[in-house]
Formats: C-alpha cells, sequence, structure tokens
C-alpha cells in the first residue's frame, strides 16, 4: 500500500488539517489538542522543506451556534466573530502556526458550498424526502432509539433528542457506497489507527442509509441556502465538510490552491466525528468528482482528572491559563503528550509540574544551559575548531532519520509519538553521557573540545529535532547558537567559531 506523501509536480507537499470548530464557546484543551498535533505535523514536514498547506477554522452555522448565540443575546453573526476571534487569540498564544484559518459564514466557502450542492443536484445525487426521525441538536444530526441511554437522553451530550417530521433533501449514498468502502479496503483511504478503521468497516457492513442534506429554513435559518430551494437551509455537516476544500478555492474566484494543495494528505480528527469524515465527506467527494483525502488520522477523547470535560462540571481547561503558568511551548508538551496519539486518555493536572520539571526543565532545558555555559567557560563563547566526539551526535542524528523515516511514509500517529518520546529519551541519553564524558574534569584541552563540539553539534541537532513540538524554545536555541539561518532538516551543522551563548531562563523549574 502506498502511503508515502503526495508529489506535485516534482515538488513534495504535505496537506493537513483539524476540524473546524463549533463556534459555540472559546476553545478548551480539547480543541487545543486536535489542533497542537496538526501543528507539529506541519512543522516537522515544513523542516524538511515541503510545500505545507495546514488549515483550521470554525464552524459556524447550523442550530447549535443559533441556539447558544440567541441564549447569549446577541446575534448569531456578532457571537460568531467573537468566538472566531477567541480560537484565533488561542492559536497564537500556542504557537499554532497554520497557512489559512477558514470561517463558514464567509464569502468564499458559501459560494464554494453552494456551488457543490448545485454540482450534487445536476448530477443526480440529491432527491426530496419526506423524513420524521428522532434529532440530537448537540449532534447535529439524526439518532436512532438503539443510540440512546436508557433515561431515552442522546448519551454524549446528555440531550433528549426533539421528534422533527419534515421535507428534507437527501444524498444517495447508496450510489457511492460500495465505492468508499472500495477506497477504504485497497488503502486508497487510510484510517489510523486500525481500530478506527475497522469501526468504520463495521458500520458499512451493518449498512448505512441516505442522509438528508438539508434542513427547513423555517426551522434553520441560520446557514447557507439550497441554492436551487429557498425554502431549504444546507445542513450544517455538508456546509462543514465542505471547508476543506473551499479553502483551498474550490467554487470560488480564489480557486487555483485546488491543484496544489488537493487532496489532503491528512485529516486530523476526534472518534466522535468519525462517520461524517470517513463516510460522508468521501461520497460527497466522489459524488463531486473530486480526489478523495489520502488518510484520517483519529485521536483519543480524553477526560481532565478522570472526568469528561463539560461546561456543566465547570472542569473544562482553557489553554490560556496553561500557557500563563508554563509559557507557551510547555502547554503544547503538557497537552499532547499525556497519553499516545490515538489512544484515549486522562490528563492528570496535579502531575502537570512533575511532567513539566522532568521533562522540560531537567531534560531539555538542562542539556542545553550544561553545554552553553561550558562552551562559554572552556572554549570563549565559541563552537570550538576540531571534530566532534560522535557519541552525541549519533543519537540525535539516528532518531532524525527514524522518524524522517515515518514522515516519508505518512504515519501521522507514529510521527507524532516519536518527537514527544525523543524530547525525553534524547534529552536522556544526552545527559548520561555528558556526566559519563565529564569535560569539566578532562586536563587534556583537545580530547575536552572534542567532547564540547560533540554536544554543541547534538544541542543544535536536538533543538532542531524537537522543535515542532516546542518552537519557542528551538528558536531561543538557535539563536543562542548563532544558527537561526541554518536549515531545521540537520543538512548543515554548525561551524567553527560561531558565537554561543546560553538561552535566558529555558524553562525554569516550577515549584
Ligand atoms: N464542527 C464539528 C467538526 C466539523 S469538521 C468538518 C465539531 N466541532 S467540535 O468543536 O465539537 O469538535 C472539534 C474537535 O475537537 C473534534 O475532533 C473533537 O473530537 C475534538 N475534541 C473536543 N473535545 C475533546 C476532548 N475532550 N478530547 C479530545 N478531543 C476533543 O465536531
Amino acid at each position: 500500500m502506498d502511503r508515502s506523501i503526495t508529489t506535485h509536480q516534482d515538488r513534495q507537499r504535505y496537506t493537513v488539517t483539524t476540524p473546524i470548530y463549533y463556534a459555540t464557546k472559546p476553545p478548551h484543551v480539547g480543541h487545543a489538542y486536535t489542533t497542537i498535533a496538526a501543528d507539529v505535523l506541519a512543522r516537522l514536514h515544513r523542516n524538511v522543506g515541503q510545500d505545507v498547506h495546514f488549515l483550521t477554522g470554525t464552524d459556524e452555522h447550523g442550530a447549535k451556534v443559533a441556539e447558544i448565540a440567541n441564549q447569549s443575546g446577541q446575534g448569531p453573526q456578532e457571537y460568531t466573530d467573537t468566538i472566531a476571534s477567541q480560537y484565533q487569540e488561542a492559536w497564537k498564544a500556542l504557537a499554532i502556526q497554520y497557512d489559512d484559518f477558514i470561517r463558514t459564514t464567509e464569502q468564499r466557502h458559501v459560494q464554494g458550498v453552494q456551488k457543490a450542492t448545485q454540482y450534487l443536484k445536476d448530477e443526480g445525487f440529491l432527491y426530496e424526502k419526506s423524513y420524521s426521525g428522532l434529532y440530537c441538536v448537540g449532534c447535529e444530526s439524526f439518532v436512532s432509539e438503539d443510540d440512546l441511554d436508557e433515561k431515552g437522553l442522546e448519551p454524549l451530550h446528555q440531550r433528549k433528542p426533539e421528534i422533527i417530521e419534515e421535507k428534507n433533501w437527501f444524498f444517495a449514498l447508496e450510489k457511492v457506497l460500495p465505492s468508499v468502502r472500495k477506497l477504504i479496503t485497497d488503502g486508497t483511504f487510510h484510517i489510523v489507527p486500525l481500530e478506527r478503521r475497522n469501526e468504520v468497516l463495521g458500520l458499512l457492513e451493518h449498512g448505512m442509509e441516505d442522509f438528508s442534506v438539508s434542513r427547513p429554513a423555517k426551522r434553520v435559518p441560520w446557514g447557507i441556502p439550497m441554492p436551487f430551494d429557498s425554502t431549504q437551509t444546507i445542513y450544517v455537516w455538508v456546509d462543514a465538510l465542505l471547508n476543506y476544500v473551499t479553502a483551498l478555492g474550490y467554487g470560488s474566484s480564489e480557486g487555483g490552491r485546488m491543484d496544489r494543495f488537493w487532496p489532503a494528505d491528512v485529516h486530523i480528527i476526534g472518534p466522535d466525528i468519525l462517520k461524517f469524515h470517513a463516510i460522508y465527506w468521501p461520497a460527497i467527494l466522489l459524488a463531486l468528482g473530486q480526489a478523495t483525502p489520502r488518510m484520517l488520522a483519529v485521536h483519543g477523547y480524553f477526560t481532565v482528572d478522570g472526568k469528561k470535560m463539560s461546561k456543566t462540571l465547570g472542569n473544562e481547561v482553557s489553554p490560556f491559563d496553561l500557557v500563563q503558568r508554563y509559557g507557551s511551548d510547555a502547554a503544547r508538551y503538557l497537552i499532547l503528550s499525556g497519553f499516545p496519539f490515538g489512544q484515549s486518555g486522562d490528563v492528570a493536572q496535579e502531575k502537570f509540574d512533575e511532567r513539566y520539571n522532568a521533562d522540560l526543565a531537567h531534560t531539555f532545558g538542562n542539556f542545553v544551559s550544561r553545554v552553553t555555559q561550558l562552551i562559554g567557560k572552556y572554549a570563549n563563547g565559541e563552537v570550538p575548531d576540531i571534530d566532534p566526539d560522535d557519541t552525541f551526535i549519533q543519537p540525535v542524528k539516528d532518531a532524525a532519520s527514524r522518524l524522517r523515516k515515518e514522515m516519508l511514509d505518512n504515519a501521522p500517529d507514529k510521527e507524532i509519538t516519536m518527537v514527544r518520546s525523543f524530547l525525553v529519551e534524547i534529552g536522556g541519553v544526552l545527559n548520561t553521557e555528558i556526566d559519563r564524558a565529564a569535560p569539566w574534569l578532562e586536563k587534556d584541552d583537545i580530547a575536552r573540545d572534542r567532547v564540547l563540539r560533540g554536544c554543541i553539534e547534538a544541542v543544535f541537532l536536538y533543538a532542531n529535532l524537537v522543535s515542532p513540538l516546542l518552537p519557542n524554545a528551538a528558536q531561543a536555541v538557535r539563536h543562542a547558537l548563532s544558527a537561526d539561518s541554518l536549515p531545521y532538516d540537520g543538512s548543515e551543522g554548525l561551524s567553527p567559531g560561531m558565537k554561543v551563548t546560553k538561552p535566558e531562563s529555558l524553562f525554569p523549574k516550577v515549584s
């Protein structure tokens, strides 16, 4: 199976996306988790010179958004303007370097969605039908009796579904379902981890019904009007999924980027939105005659201190609070690294101080500050002009090439897991090696310089290696080594005589 990243006109490019977040309330660390994961991937691939497009944004239409905006006493546009800017601020605070932020209320999106639905109608994929069913506003989708808990509530949102009877436009899923199944089974469309792929195949086995792509405008006025039927609003999930292509100019005058960046190499999503992305989305794309994404990387749903985050429990953790206490890089690390990517897990807040001190202050921060101080003391604050001791360089180079292999193989789950484990593993090895070599006890200048040269090269390579996770710290280290302009891919090392200073307050201990 070919999972290698997409080539376009002989240039390797990489397209990664997050889901677009409901503009109902400000982001919490659950949303930050998805976005940090995508940012790490985007930075990893940028570092090796790929043409990267990283897309995120906000999902601003639908009954749920309208309901909350209404409760706040604002109009939906005014309300979503505020929430969208809170998302943008949070991403700035977390050093998220996206290439585009799409809002579904933007004209470019509205135009693209209308164009797509018109196309689906013209190609015979849409038909009208009266429908009666249970609707959960929390999920923004119809649910069946079997989905409800013993109290008759939809389990994820703990809401009683409404009984709805109405005329809707339906998408003839049945027509493309065998092709969707084939894309998944023949490996054209990868879903990782494996359990999620099996979950999707199970759903397909069980049979999927056609889904409705519109709601009566009278009931759901906040949305994009169906271009060929003004009594209907386009269903929010169809509206939302199309963001991945409208952001690239599909159906609007800003076209052109589709050619360069579509299909996406990876959509990062949580498990709650798997069905929409693994079945509905490729089905819509097939009907539109567009290429399907190459991979869906599904992460786990996590709890905080053992509980699901919710407004009612009042335990939603704001990314801003973490940034304030630990700084931007450490907040990224603590949010992303509580448990392996792809699994569900718990983020224990009481362990944050401990993990920060152990993994960042004592490991990364410690090695960098020891080596830069030693260079100041024994080598006039300059990279020594001597062949380096390879003991320090080799483990970092080996780690970088293992990571590179996963990147070429388009294995986002492994790429993310590797970066965060290398931060601790490589730091551990380097600190142990410098203790063993003890250059501060070395009487022979040449032998000491060889160790110091090896150590400072290792600092540089180690900072490059973990830069996707800790971008600010890596930048500070590279600056302290006068290496701002050197490439991040390790193709060029430090040169003798380059000035070395100690970077300021790199992960100071917290207590
Ligand atoms: N708007 C839809 C997505 C449309 S994409 C075309 C939506 N938005 S959401 O804001 O509810 O969720 C967005 C993402 O955040 C999902 O991938 C979801 O899994 C993730 N998370 C929200 N809370 C989370 C946790 N507690 N843990 C992990 N991820 C979480 O769904």
